[in-house]
């Protein structure tokens, strides 16, 4: 591997604390990382080198996968760290965030190659692409990449204009978008599931799949995100990048290993296939506090701090989609993602058609199913209909496959080695968040003009029951 320089926009914030600097530190113990390589935390806040690998030092504490017992390997690991006091908003700053990464590039024998990761607030992804450019950072001799945290784009105009300004400083091929969706296991894993196994291969098109149901269900409210959430929505927050991700990933269909080139040209030409939705297929909701005898056990949306009284933001989207392509003709893809549900769960469901030939019961045969997990645990479960040996009827038997007793690394590490390697792979492309914004556009204004009326469902509960009938009027039911 490469030596590197990754240089962290938003090295206080919380997704650094969480997520990426327990990614990088697994990736190390796991000797994913380059032999030479030195991390450099950019913010405001006025730390010295010390504090600022304190705070990764608690963080991992907390967070990391490997245990942070081996003095010696994280006392290594730490030393890579560095820390530079910048505001991203001022110009001249730049120029001293350039003579530092060189400085440790030439003291550290490094190279030239920079990853820059934006883990700042959307606000800023464009003042910081400008600034690389301008100040020069983003001249290197070696190469050059750019990670870019969710959201991009606010709509398709937003959007639009954000890639442009990206553009300037790097090409597309140096711009690695994250949709951590991607980079969670068995969203990795749906690939080599289906091309490396012919039984599936063959069944995966309208001849035997009857819909695919693909829910993203949370437990939690908005916590403390509430002045993100109530300008995104779930229909932001969730649909316009994951959930459509996790539809492409599921539609896409390869027989053999393909090239990186090869898998998003399909993705590409599946999103450009999806039909217009009509407002009809769309259900938005909004949760409501749930309470026992009078006493308020869980906040309605608007009880939340943050969150306007007469808030109309989306919690809860449901929708139902087609693709229009000879493989997916008449397979309606269901999708349903929202907060404060009964149980936290990303799954998506196959349900396969009846038989034609089941003399018995073939009215009262559950559908065979095959379900993938995705979280919390990962896993695989294949529902099939079999005869029960007392009474002959049809029962349905469950086949599982369940990876979360191993230890599996987290999304962000698959996804932070892809970067360093510079496999875009399980990166979205541009023209993907382009068309998924054009795909998106409608349904927003027509949230805005009330064509797709708000519609309500108590916090623990299921999600709306409009979401139900979505699937009645098509003939089926949540799995
Ligand atoms: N947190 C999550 O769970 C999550 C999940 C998915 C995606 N994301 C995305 O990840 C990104 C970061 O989210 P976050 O939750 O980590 O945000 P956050 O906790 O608010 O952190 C923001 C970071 O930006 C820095 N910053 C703000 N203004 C700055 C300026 N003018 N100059 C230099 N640094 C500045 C802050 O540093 P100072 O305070 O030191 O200035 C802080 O390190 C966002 O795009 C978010 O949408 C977050």
């Amino acid at each position: 591997m490469d030596p590197m320089s990754f240089i962290l926009f938003g090295a206080t914030g919380d997704l650094a604390k969480r997520k990426i600097y327990p990614a990088l530190f697994n990736l190390y113990m796991d000797n994913k990382l380059p032999e030479a390589f030195s991390v450099i935390g950019v913010g405001r806040e006025s730390l010295n080198k010390k504090e600022f690998q304190s705070t990764v030092i608690d963080s991992l504490y907390e967070f990391s996968r490997h245990s942070t017992d081996d003095k010696a390997k994280k006392l290594a690991f730490v030393q890579k760290l560095s820390y530079v006091n910048v505001d991203v908003t001022d110009e001249e700053s730049f120029n001293e965030l350039k003579a530092f990464v060189e400085g440790q590039e030439e003291g550290a024998g490094l190279g030239n190659n920079r990853i820059f990761y934006l883990s700042v607030s959307p606000a800023l992804f464009d003042v910081i692409t400008t600034n690389i450019n301008k100040s020069g950072l983003g001249d290197t001799s070696g190469w050059k990449r750019v990670i870019i945290e969710k959201p991009f784009g606010h709509d398709l105009k937003s959007a639009r204009a954000l890639n442009s300004t990206v553009l300037r400083a790097f090409s597309e091929d140096e711009i690695y978008r994250i949709d951590h969706y991607l980079g969670k296991p068995m969203v990795q894993n749906l690939e080599t599931l289906i091309s490396a196994n012919p039984v599936l291969q063959s069944i995966w098109s309208n001849q035997l799949i009857a819909n695919v149901q693909i829910t993203a269900n949370e437990t939690v409210g908005v916590g403390t995100r509430s002045s993100y959430y109530e300008h995104s929505g779930a229909i932001r927050d969730m649909v316009q990048n994951h959930m459509l991700q996790l539809v492409m990933m599921t539609a896409v269909r390869m027989s053999e290993r393909q090239s990186v080139s090869e898998l998003r040209d399909e993705k590409i030409k599946l999103m450009n296939a999806i039909e217009p939705t009509s407002p009809e297929d769309v259900i938005r909701a909004q949760y409501t506090r749930l309470t026992i005898q009078d006493e308020t056990i869980v906040s309605g949306y608007t009880d939340e701090s943050g969150v306007r009284s007469d808030s109309t933001t989306d919690t809860f989207v449901a929708a139902r989609l087609q693709i229009n392509t000879p493989t997916w003709q008449g397979v309606p893809f269901f999708i349903r993602t929202g907060k404060r549900l009964r149980s936290k769960e990303t799954k998506i469901v196959v349900e396969f058609k009846d038989s034609l030939n089941l003399s018995q019961n073939a009215s009262d045969a559950a559908p065979n199913l095959l379900v993938i997990h995705i979280n919390p645990n990962d896993g695989v479960t294949l529902q099939l209909n079999s005869k029960h040996p007392l009474t002959g009827e049809l029962e349905p038997i469950k086949v599982e496959f369940s990876a979360s007793h191993r230890e599996t690394p987290e999304a962000y590490e698959f996804l932070l080695a892809d970067a360093i390697k510079g496999d875009p792979t399980f990166f979205t492309h541009w023209d993907e968040v382009e068309l998924a914004w054009q795909w998106i556009q409608p349904i927003l204004e027509q949230f805005d003009s009330n064509t797709i009326p708000l519609h309500y469902y108590q916090a623990g509960t299921n999600g709306p029951e409009e979401a139900d009938k979505l699937l009645e009027s098509y003939g089926y039911k949540w799995w």
